[in-house]
């Protein structure tokens, strides 16, 4: 099926941001996400930013009612509480150390969530926040932005298929060299990025790795990390203990292998994020500076190059096409489709079709949750010396099974 805009909800969620105002990096993702499908959400209020002046002058900038531009995000959900029209969902796009007492404050006003990567420092927090979304009946969505595209579900459905054979060695890398000086000291964004009371236990491993093994684990669906072995420096030594730079080696359960690359010093790299899958059969590539190509390359046969929005396609590799094969699509559309999943996630969750939800593929709680503890046993690993650190904890780990088929979906 084709997104066209059609509404699949019944009418769109009155939606809010935390964060994401004018000076910030990431807001307008999230606009152009949540507004791509003006059928799934309205934009009504916003805490958009630190200074309350600036959040106001900004909200009426983007066409919104002064009196619904906060100074914070408390005053935010108390006073939409008191409104019959009030918010029903948050985004938040706030720097990571915020993101844990903004979801909590968030659920417990009975708004959904949907928040940005890292989501918080530690599992504790991402298994209480899992346990409160659950009593609140709310979701909690998590924005990592490449997780919606079409080629990350063909990919997913060929492995399912067993068209690579048994998975055997996983390769991830998000590098870039933005970081290769101490930018930090002029920029804010950089700044609180390297700053571990904000930024978290990790630098790059939080703020770029968490995607691309968001993405491994989409498409990967049946494989688990044992444990791993990391190694982390700081090229630029002020940054200490935060790393910009780190090596990761992966043990999976079903004895594949893998390795990560996370880099901020990667000098030149525009390439940003690649995962390489290789099974016994076949590899499949897929780079999200190249997003509608898909490389598939069986042992002894000439190379293929896979289009996004072709027939060729599987039927879930097409349920997200929206342009048609002859127009790229990226980072815009790919957000676009997970806050599309979100609304239909809320909408679903506010009926109670918890039979739909069951099965309903996309980056929830659970991804987010895995995001932190990957962080989590990296740092684990590298701050006792680059020791292989057992993955498996006390938690356990969930992953629907199967991706959705929008067109059963009735909301
Ligand atoms: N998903 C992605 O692709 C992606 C890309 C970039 C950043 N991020 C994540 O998004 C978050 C924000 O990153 P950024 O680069 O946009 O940061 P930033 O520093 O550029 O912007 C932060 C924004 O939040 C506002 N803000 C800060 N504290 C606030 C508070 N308490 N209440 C209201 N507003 C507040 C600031 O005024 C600013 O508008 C981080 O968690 C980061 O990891 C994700």
């Amino acid at each position: 099926m084709a997104i066209n805009g059609e509404k699949m909800i019944k009418r769109p969620l009155r939606w809010a941001m935390v964060g994401g105002g004018r000076t910030g990096q990431v807001g307008y993702k999230h606009r152009i996400g949540a507004l791509r499908d003006n059928t799934a959400y309205e934009l009504v209020a916003g805490a958009f930013d630190i200074d309350a002046e600036r959040c106001k002058d900004f909200g009426i900038g983007l066409g919104l009612d002064g009196s619904r531009c906060y100074p914070d995000y408390k005053t935010m959900f108390a006073e939409e509480a008191k409104r019959e029209d009030g918010i029903e969902v948050v985004s938040i796009a706030t720097p990571n150390g915020t993101h844990f007492e903004i979801t909590k404050a968030a659920l417990n006003a009975g708004i959904h969530v949907i928040c940005e990567k890292p989501l918080f420092f530690t599992t504790d927090e991402a298994m209480e926040i899992k346990a409160l979304a659950e009593e609140k009946g709310k979701i909690v969505g998590v924005t990592y932005g490449f997780a919606g595209h079409p080629l990350i579900y063909q990919a997913r459905k060929m492995i399912q298929n067993g068209e690579l054979g048994d998975i055997r060695v996983v390769m991830m890398d998000y590098t870039h060299g933005f970081f290769g000086e101490d930018v930090e000291k002029n920029n804010a964004a950089a700044k609180w990025r390297v700053d571990p009371k904000i930024s978290g236990p990790s630098y790059v491993l939080g703020d770029i790795s968490t995607h691309t093994f968001c993405i491994s684990e989409m498409m990967l669906p049946h494989m688990k990390v044992e444990k791993l072995l990391c190694d982390r420096q700081s090229f630029v030594a002020s940054r200490a203990p935060l790393e910009d730079n780190a090596h990761v080696l992966i043990h999976y359960d079903n004895g594949a292998v893998g390795t990560m690359w996370a880099s901020g010093v990667n000098s030149g790299c525009h390439r940003s994020q690649g995962i390489r899958i290789v099974g016994s059969k076949a590899s499949i590539e897929w780079r999200d500076s190249d997003p509608n190509k898909l490389l598939f390359e069986v042992q002894g046969e000439p190379n293929q190059v896979m289009f996004r929005g072709m027939p060729y396609l599987n039927e879930e590799g097409l349920e997200y096409e929206r342009l048609g094969a002859l127009h790229e699509e990226g980072l815009g559309e790919s957000w676009a489709n997970i806050y599309l999943q979100f609304a239909i996630a809320i909408d679903a969750k506010d009926r109670g079709d918890e039979e739909f939800l069951k099965d309903f593929l996309y980056p929830d709680i659970n991804f987010g949750l895995e995001g932190v503890r990957w962080v989590e046993k990296c740092v684990e690993s590298a701050d006792k010396g680059g020791i292989w650190v057992d993955y498996e904890t006390e938690y356990e780990t969930e992953y629907k099974t199967s991706t959705s088929d929008l067109k059963q979906y009735v909301g």
